[in-house]
């Protein structure tokens, strides 16, 4: 008998969600530390989808020839950094060029479609995993066993993001915050938006530990 691949399997699975400064990536990575996951950020698939887009010279409006490296490039995701076909893109995926269009290629329904398979397939290949993103509890995973939807204050995100990459003004990161929430929300496919059984966590207030030891509580 041979095994269907789309059949659901029970997977460990945390999905967490949420808009860009929630501090996703910090407590998903602490979580999947202390439950002995993996951690898959899958933000940084679309950014490296856009790298390579944009690399090889592709208009990232040309939905069709994106779609097509979405679905041929090999994107690999780990604690080393992002390599597209083999090529180190870690710092670049997060430079402004690839940043101002990644919005455009996650919005592309092809591309979506690409990379929600390959997430699908790296959770199965490890039985389960700590997956971050904008819509793993509700297209990726909706049957994931915990969801756990980020969120702080605009004010709150632009500061923890103006921190992280030292060379931008507080203006212009909460500029591109404001844009990018519009657009990762108004978008067509698969929009920014809660699950209806996710967990919400206001993180404005709280430090990341308090933030993981909530979550880890809900776990048990
Ligand atoms: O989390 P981030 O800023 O690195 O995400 C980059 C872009 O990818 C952002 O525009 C939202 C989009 N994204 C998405 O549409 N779906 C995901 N699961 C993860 C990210």
């Amino acid at each position: 008998m041979t095994s269907n691949p789309e059949a659901p399997i029970s997977l460990r699975v945390i999905a967490i969600d949420g808009p860009a400064g929630s501090g996703k990536s910090t407590v998903a990575k602490a979580v999947a530390l202390r439950l002995g996951l993996e951690y898959l950020d899958t933000g940084a698939m679309y950014r490296a989808v856009a790298f390579a887009a944009i690399s090889g010279g592709v208009d990232v409006e040309d939905a069709d020839r994106v779609a097509d490296i979405a679905e041929r490039a090999r994107i690999d995701v780990d604690e080393m950094g992002v390599r597209v076909d083999g090529v180190d893109a870690t710092i670049e995926i997060r430079g402004p060029e690839v940043t101002r269009a990644v919005s455009i290629v996650a919005a592309n329904p092809k591309v979506r479609a690409a990379l929600r398979d390959q997430q699908r397939a790296w959770a199965r290949r490890r039985g389960g995993g700590v997956l971050e993103g904008r819509d793993i509890g509700t297209v990726v995973f909706p049957d994931a066993m915990l969801k756990v939807y980020l969120t702080a204050d605009p004010e709150v995100r632009a500061a923890r993001r103006t921190k992280e990459v030292t060379d931008l003004s507080y203006q212009t990161v909460a500029a591109d915050i404001a844009r990018r929430d519009a657009l990762d929300s108004g978008r067509h496919h698969d929009p920014l938006s809660e699950a209806a059984d996710a967990v919400h966590v206001d993180t404005s207030e709280l430090t990341i530990d308090g933030v993981v030891d909530c979550i880890l509580e809900l776990l048990l």
